[in-house]
């Protein structure tokens, strides 16, 4: 068996590729070497990252995957098969001169800037490096190609700058959970969408067979089974793409914030003698039978955003339960009510997601549905039995163009996801 057999199939891809899209005789300081981060779907727990509350991500079998080679100089070079275009950047000067530099690379190399520039940041000495970048993540389709895209990012420079990566003081690696605030960071600066913790944890923490509950106020982290031969994980990409998402999704964040301050006003008025009330900094501090007494005094639509939060918080802890008890069928029904409330308080749905939503819950054996991700566009998540995925197919194929003028893109994954690098030569 050779060493490159067991890689994720971009990563061998991107490795083929390498001698035929760098083939201009630049010296290279080090053989192969291949980086590579899985995309996610998040089972439950949509929007509750930046309020300190839970998630349930899985990483899954698509990755974004860097394969190239040590340069003895500071430049990086990168080829994308997606977009099939070269861009180039130097490492001198970041974090200092990103902005500059940002402002001149296309969307997706920013992602990477943004990484490099946040390592560079924290004390990294990094070379520069050529790759070719490939991967199997649909872009923009929900299951964070552009996380992936980081990690895979943050794994190719600590695997070029060979041993030189220290951060901190004694020669100390970065735990997973750091790569993934490196990469939340880099996102940030990067695209402006200031994005909780979730899709970067989930690439860098994911492991076959299991999902993860990560609790992202203490950023620790539980993994549990998701183990389901008899079920599917179907992802249906709605085609459309908004460009409103940025701006909404930063609003959301912003109305979060007003409706924590406004419910720690109002508890703390009506329960003097509650000292916990005071210590209220985040959605997930504030209880259900809380938000039942005193949420109607809420306005809208702090009010309807607050109750989505709250009750989505719990919703995945219910489903984290389930898990421990390998019942994964019954996570089916939380999946359906997370929808409604994104659509209706949290109002991040659009008319297609909640096309596909409702299509799914016309058959027999689709367990559940809900928007995934930030929302506005982008993919279902749909919990199906394997024997009705051939019908809900068949269903979504016959009724969603007709009803919305686009066409949807099936595909089913798997709990496989990993992250790593590893020289190849
Ligand atoms: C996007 C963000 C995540 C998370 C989800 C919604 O994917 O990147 O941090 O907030 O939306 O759950």
């Amino acid at each position: 068996m050779s060493e490159t057999a067991f890689l994720p199939q971009p990563a061998r891809d991107a490795l083929e590729l390498f001698p035929i899209a760098m083939r201009d005789g630049v010296k290279y300081a080090s053989g192969m070497g291949v980086a590579w981060a899985a995309g996610r779907v998040n089972l439950i727990g949509e929007h509750t990252d930046y309020n300190d509350g839970f998630v349930l991500p899985i990483a899954i079998d698509r990755v974004v995957a860097f394969a190239g080679r040590a340069r003895s100089d500071n430049i990086v070079r990168l080829w994308s098969t997606h977009f099939q275009k070269y861009a180039q950047f130097s490492l001198e000067e970041l974090p200092g001169i990103f902005e500059q530099q940002r402002s001149t690379l296309p969307p997706w190399v920013r992602y990477v800037l943004g990484v490099i520039a946040e390592l560079i940041h924290a004390g990294a000495v990094l070379c520069g490096f050529d790759a070719v970048v490939h991967g199997d993540v649909p872009v923009g389709g929900g299951m964070s190609s552009s996380a992936a895209l980081e990690v895979a990012a943050a794994q190719a420079c600590m695997l070029f700058s060979n041993g030189q990566f220290t951060i901190g003081t004694e020669g100390a690696t970065l735990t997973p959970m750091e790569v993934a605030a490196v990469c939340q960071r880099a996102e940030h600066m990067a695209s402006g969408v200031l994005c909780g913790i979730l899709d970067q944890a989930a690439s860098c923490l994911g492991r076959p067979g299991d999902a993860i509950l990560l609790d992202c106020r203490s950023l620790e982290y539980r993994y549990l089974p998701f183990d389901a031969p008899d079920l599917s994980l179907v992802v249906i990409d709605t085609g459309v793409r908004r460009e409103l998402a940025a701006s909404a999704y930063n609003e959301r964040r912003r109305q979060c914030k007003e409706a924590v301050q406004m419910l720690r006003e109002i508890i703390v008025q009506h329960e003097p003698e509650n000292q916990s009330a005071l210590a209220i900094r985040a959605l997930r501090d504030v209880t259900l039978e809380q938000f039942a007494r005193y949420g109607h005094r809420l306005p809208d639509p702090w009010r309807r955003r607050a109750g989505y939060v709250i009750a989505e918080d719990a919703r995945v802890l219910q489903a984290a339960r389930v898990l421990e008890e390998g019942a994964i069928e019954k996570v089916g029904p939380l999946l359906w009510k997370s929808h409604i409330g994104l659509r209706d308080e949290y109002e991040v749905s659009c008319i297609e997601l909640d096309t596909l939503v409702e299509i799914a819950r016309q058959v027999p054996g689709a367990l559940g549905a809900r928007m995934l991700g930030g929302g506005f566009g982008g993919s279902t998540i749909n919990l199906v039995r394997n024997e009705a995925v051939e019908a809900l197919q068949r269903m979504v194929t016959r009724e969603y163009p007709a009803r919305t003028g686009q066409q949807a893109k099936i595909d089913t994954c798997k709990a496989v996801g990993g992250t790593g690098n590893r020289w190849v030569t």
